[in-house]
């Protein structure tokens, strides 16, 4: 048997078993969370005073108290001991070796079960404002990105057969615009996120008139929850974050694999700087896109990450349940990932060389196909037939092993009278574009029109409250401190 004494011992003749003891500590995970515990006591304490649990000089000592916690885990020194469960029983124990009887009160009205469902969200708090901030860097680097190739025209696929030429400045938003949801829904969150479920006990509510109002404005909420049920059984707000990053990495994802592919040999359109690639252990000529790839491998675990948090919860009975308990190790892995991954990846491609002559290149006459087939419609041809009769142009170009701009003009007039010598000033790159200028489209009037957008959503953006409101991290919760 494990002899330590445990917060809930009083009912049990005998301690946990070590196994018991080792099997539900958590401590390892949740003590990341120690900033939040912290602020999270000293509201508490401030509520207790003012519900005449705590006299003035009490809630003095646990205020000192706490600062003392605090500066030991500031300066790594704090000790936690084999019957720390958890951050918040290692955080009250401290707290009651150093305050005496009125550490020993701070967990009156109070449940660990509403005490660290307030801690995880203050965290992902902390933690989703610096997300947003690294998200809103890589956004305007893709932008930066967008206005310094506005001129660079590189073919586009479907199904990874040529298709259209693209601007690359189109391309590049498209990454924007396909980050863009990740921030919107970010915004979105923030107000669910950012209710208080401290005062709401163990399931039932506090049994001592708490402020929770007062505490919700403490600890820079918005709003609290509105039953105490809900808020210490459910992580569905966990559920929604994850959702979120799932999100961000699976659009991710495709864009490191369509950098990957141009990085190769094969396209070259790209080269990684030396900083952001890696080279292999036996073949001494590799360069390897490692970057795109650990970023796409994360996609796997982003997404795995939110199916576990709703299986988690999945017919559990309400309200907390332990289980619960592994709601942290998985968000946070992922949380520990999120900042570093954004930031590699703008990193990656705001050093990345692009190789505008292998693009030009790269830009075979079949990609004009669409602009042939229009080019009869513009002359009355219907486009069904319109696009037959290019159909059978494109085969013939196959036959004679010719480009279909060598095709000599007789061919072409063999196959409808509606051409003429003009339809070779349809092989021209610049003037495909320039025929897409339908809004959204890749046309260089369309792109700075989008580009125009772009600008004005990462300006607001800048303002999101989340990020406005600066009331995270250590900063934040400092100030507050009186
Ligand atoms: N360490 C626990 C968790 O992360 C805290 C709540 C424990 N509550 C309880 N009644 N055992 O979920």
């Amino acid at each position: 048997m494990a002899n330590s004494k445990k917060v809930w011992q009083g009912r049990f003749e005998q301690g946990p078993a070590a196994i018991m003891e080792a099997f539900s500590r958590s401590v390892d995970t949740d003590q990341f969370m120690w900033r939040e515990d912290i602020a999270v006591n000293r509201a508490w304490a401030t509520a207790l005073k003012e519900a005449g649990i705590y006299s003035a000089d009490e809630l003095k000592r646990v205020l000192a108290a706490l600062d003392t916690i605090e500066a030991e885990f500031e300066q790594d020194r704090f000790q936690f001991l084999p019957a720390d469960e958890d951050i918040h029983v290692a955080i009250e124990r401290r707290l009651t070796e150093l305050a005496g009887d009125a550490g020993a009160k701070i967990h009156t009205g109070r449940s660990r079960n509403d005490q660290v469902v307030t801690d995880f969200r203050l965290y992902l708090r902390r933690k989703g404002a610096r997300w947003l901030q690294a998200l809103i860097d890589l956004q305007a680097q893709l932008v930066a990105l967008a206005e310094q190739h506005r001129h660079v025209v590189l073919p586009g696929y479907t199904h990874l057969q040529q298709a259209q030429p693209l601007a690359l400045a189109h391309v590049l938003l498209a990454y924007f615009w396909g980050i863009h949801p990740t921030l919107e829904r970010l915004r979105d969150f923030y107000p669910r996120l950012n209710r208080l479920p401290l005062g709401s006990g163990a399931l039932a509510g506090a049994g001592f008139p708490i402020d929770r109002q007062r505490l919700a404005e403490q600890l820079g909420f918005d709003d609290v929850t509105p039953n105490s049920i809900e808020a210490t059984a459910n992580r569905d707000f966990a559920a929604e974050f994850l959702f979120i990053v799932a999100g961000f990495y699976t659009f991710l994802s495709r864009v490191c694999a369509e950098w990957q592919l141009w990085s190769s040999q094969e396209f070259r359109f790209i080269d990684f700087s030396d900083a952001f690639a890696t080279g292999s252990s036996m073949m001494p000529q590799k360069k390897n896109p490692d970057a795109m790839e650990l970023i796409r491998g994360k996609a796997a675990v982003a997404i795995a990450a939110l199916q576990q948090m709703l299986i988690l919860q999945k017919g559990l009975p309400l309200s907390y349940q332990r289980d619960l308990q592994e709601d942290k190790p998985l968000t946070f892995r992922i949380i520990q990932e999120l900042r570093p991954a954004t930031e590699l990846f703008r990193e990656a491609v705001a050093t990345a060389r692009f190789h505008p002559e292998a693009m030009a290149a790269r830009i075979d006459d079949v990609l004009y196909a669409t602009d042939l087939a229009d080019f009869l419609v513009s002359r009355g041809v219907p486009f069904r037939e319109a696009h037959a009769i290019v159909g059978q142009l494109v085969r013939e170009s196959e036959r004679r092993g010719v480009p279909l701009s060598r095709l000599p003009l007789t061919v072409y007039r063999q196959h409808s009278p509606h051409f003429d010598a003009s339809v070779f000033e349809m092989f021209e790159p610049q003037a495909s574009l320039a025929r897409r200028n339908v809004e959204g489209g890749t046309g260089p009037q369309a792109v700075e029109q989008q580009l125009e957008k772009a600008r004005n959503v990462l300006q607001e953006y800048r303002s999101y409250r989340w990020i406005a409101k600066g009331s995270q991290g250590r900063r934040g919760f400092r100030a507050r401190k009186k």
